[in-house]
């Protein structure tokens, strides 16, 4: 029997890995990466029903519901996987969105892979949504699906949000496939980014290339209104707090700051293993203030964990490369026995543990190039328990337009991060708590609920909209 759902997200990945439990159970295996994390907590308990890819290539295995979410899987073959995801998704778009901090690969292959795949998740979407639904499609992977489904099913409301940030125009010129990107995007009622400039490169592109008209937040195209708008996306403060009262975590805590030794100052990073994050500038940062002797390791000690991402993409390979290099440099030649002046950590951590994590560091380092928000920054603000503790955080991050009160940084310029390192680690407590404070009221009243209502709301608005 079909079932279908008042509610349909539709997003590359499903919320769970494809280690399904051998007796067919099913539980929220949170993926690494914002995007996951940010719908999770809004989905955990709403009827809904979730389009994407469960990992792995091959026929799609049914999976069993979690709570009430249904999750409908969408195959991938392996041709598909490496020209949709690997290729036009990770190689093309990914990095031509991050400002090219690494150089896009254009291939034309890649883009056929890039439209049935995204053809195949519309008419998955088409099917489990019910008459008149809502369906919230997610992020550059899909950008071809709002169009396709409202040629299939004219009757839906079609959400879609962009995570990433959406380049200026000069860079989305690049893109040989840039018509038919920006009119799957623009088959929605509402397009939602990160911050309002994407809105406005997209009404200028949209004017240019396909003779649109209108305003930064009502796009008129054809016959139709498309709204656009910035919706900053967020963290589930109530579940960081209820994780950071748990006697595991407090004791884990304890634990990590007895183990990296309890008189030093912790600098802590957390980031999928990205080029976009700046991890290499930040370690070349941390080695020259080791270099120049303005820390030493018998008082400092920096925490790095990369999480394992996207591993059969070339430029990630030869990121991880050079950072497990980097690392092994700096920790030869300022380590001493017993005392590294980097721990590195490649693996995933469950969220107890990364709370705990959170709560050790006096320093938490948020260095990236570009970023559309950064949750990491959100989580390490909610994780404190008092006001100690200061963020050093890049300007170009989303979150910077946020958390004004954190110690704002250019990642691209190395002296400048050495000395806004060196300043959060002097900085007084009276300080770094007046900053802690404001951040901490302002996620407070911007979560992850406040979010998917704001959105969600708009959405329902802009359909009323439609002349
Ligand atoms: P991105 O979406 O680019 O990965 P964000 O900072 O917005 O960047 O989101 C990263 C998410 O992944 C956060 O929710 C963070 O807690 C999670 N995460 C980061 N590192 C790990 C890890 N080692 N294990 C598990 N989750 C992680
Ligand atoms: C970012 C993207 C998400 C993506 C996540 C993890 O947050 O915006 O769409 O899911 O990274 O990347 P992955 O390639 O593992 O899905």
């Amino acid at each position: 029997m079909l079932r279908q759902s008042s509610l349909v997200v539709v997003a590359n990945r499903l919320p769970l890995d494809d280690n399904v439990a051998p007796d067919g159970a099913c539980e929220w295996r949170r993926s690494p990466g914002g995007l996951a994390g940010a719908l999770h907590a809004i989905l955990e308990q709403t009827p809904a029903t979730w389009v994407g890819w469960a990992g792995g290539t091959g026929q799609a295995r049914d999976l069993p519901d979690i709570g009430t979410l249904r999750l409908r899987p969408v195959p991938l073959s392996e041709e598909e996987l490496r020209g949709y995801y690997e290729g036009f998704a990770n190689s093309t778009l990914w990095p031509l969105y991050h400002d090219a901090v690494e150089q896009p690969v254009f291939d034309r292959e890649w883009w056929l892979a890039y439209r049935a795949v995204n053809r195949r998740f519309a008419e998955a979407a088409a099917e489990v949504a019910e008459p008149g639904a809502t369906v919230w499609v997610q992020d550059y992977h899909l950008q071809l699906v709002p169009q396709l489904l409202r040629e299939l099913r004219p009757d839906v409301r079609i959400g879609f949000f962009l995570h990433v940030p959406f380049p200026p125009p000069e860079l989305f010129m690049q893109l040989p496939r840039r018509v038919e990107l920006l009119r799957g995007m623009l088959g929605a009622d509402l397009v939602g980014f990160q911050r309002p400039q994407a809105a406005h490169n997209v009404a200028q592109l949209a004017a240019k290339l396909l003779g649109a008209h209108g305003a930064d937040d009502a796009i008129i195209l054809d016959d139709r209104v498309v709204r656009t708008g910035a919706f900053p996306v967020s963290i589930d403060v109530a579940e960081m707090r209820t994780l950071n009262a748990r006697p595991y975590v407090v004791n884990q805590a304890h634990q990590l700051r007895h183990d990296l030794g309890a008189h030093k100052r912790v600098l802590l990073s957390v980031d999928r293993l990205d080029y976009t994050k700046g991890i290499e500038h930040r370690l070349t940062a941390y080695s020259e203030l080791l270099r120049d002797g303005r820390i030493k390791v018998r008082d400092t000690v920096m925490v790095q964990v990369a999480v394992p991402s996207r591993e059969q993409v070339e430029s990630y390979r030869g990121l991880r490369d050079r950072i497990e290099r980097e690392v092994g440099r700096i920790n030869g030649e300022y380590g001493r026995v017993g005392e590294p002046a980097i721990h590195y950590l490649n693996q995933p951590f469950d969220r107890a543990d990364l709370a705990a994590l959170y709560q050790t560091a006096d320093v938490m380092v948020v260095t990236p190039l570009r970023d559309g928000m950064n949750l990491v920054a959100k989580e390490f603000v909610a994780a404190r328990r008092d006001d100690s503790g200061a963020l050093v955080l890049s300007e170009f991050a989303g979150a910077a337009a946020e958390l004004s009160d954190a110690f704002l940084v250019n990642p691209h310029d190395v002296d400048g991060l050495k000395e806004t390192l060196l300043q959060a680690l002097a900085a007084a407590p009276e300080d770094l708590a007046t900053r802690m404070k404001a951040m901490r009221d302002h996620i407070t009243s911007h979560d992850i609920h406040a979010w998917a209502r704001a959105y969600l709301t708009a959405l329902e608005q802009s359909q009323a909209l439609v002349p």
